[in-house]
């Protein structure tokens, strides 16, 4: 999806993601549990530098703004960053394709968390893996990038899923799987938790 359809898609999204985790229907079953699962890898006594990647509308992103971390974050929406940024005025948001990395503006920030919600999947497999190689020089050594997505542990629990509702898929989405960004990324600590039939959060770590 292109950031003009992101644009559209703004005003309704929060109610749209409401209609699919009610009916536990992809691409937003167990949506709560998702959000919920990188929250609370992320949350905790001491404040943290996250930078958030496709913030959307900021559902959690502003759990986390409440709870007084420093927040940076990308989305290539204008108006997906309107919404976020009344909700979070002293956030540090910017409109900007992370497909291309990070912005010069970011480049020596090193963070605590990187994490993304359910945009991932807008990057094939190779521009995943180029991110990530990218964003793990802006990561401190005991961080975890995490992304919480339409995601599996491998490609039959995939299929598996796509049988289920089969007309309502996005053929143009690069769903995670997990055991093949672990293959691509051997010298990382990759861990997937399954949340539902088509949902999980993945967390990378540079050791153990
Ligand atoms: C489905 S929404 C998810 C929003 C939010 N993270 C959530 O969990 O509800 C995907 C968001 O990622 C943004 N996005 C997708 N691809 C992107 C890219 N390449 N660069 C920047 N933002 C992107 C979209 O504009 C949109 O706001």
């Amino acid at each position: 999806m292109r950031d003009s359809e992101f644009n559209l898609w703004a005003k309704d999204y929060d109610m749209d993601v409401k209609k699919s985790e009610r009916e536990n229907r992809y691409p937003f079953a167990a949506y709560k549990e998702v959000l919920d699962t990188v929250y609370s890898k992320v949350s905790g006594y001491e404040k943290k530098i996250i930078l958030d990647l496709g913030f959307g509308t900021g559902v959690l992103t502003k759990r986390l703004y409440d709870d007084g971390h420093k927040i940076y974050g990308l989305d290539f929406s204008e108006e997906m960053l309107k919404i976020s940024k009344s909700k979070m005025p002293e956030a540090i948001l910017k409109q900007f394709d992370f497909s291309k990395g990070l912005p010069e503006e970011f480049s020596n920030i090193i963070f605590d968390y990187i994490i993304s919600t359910y945009a991932i999947h807008h990057l094939t497999d190779e521009q995943k893996i180029k991110l990530i190689t990218e964003i793990l020089r802006n990561l401190k050594d005991d961080g975890a990038i995490i992304f919480g997505d339409v995601a599996f542990e491998n490609t039959e629990e995939m299929l598996k899923a796509k049988e289920k509702d089969k007309d309502i898929w996005d053929d143009e989405e690069h769903y995670i799987i997990s055991d093949k960004i672990a293959k691509l990324l051997p010298y990382l600590k990759v861990n997937f938790e399954k949340l539902s039939y088509c949902s999980g959060v993945l967390t990378i770590r540079k050791s153990d």
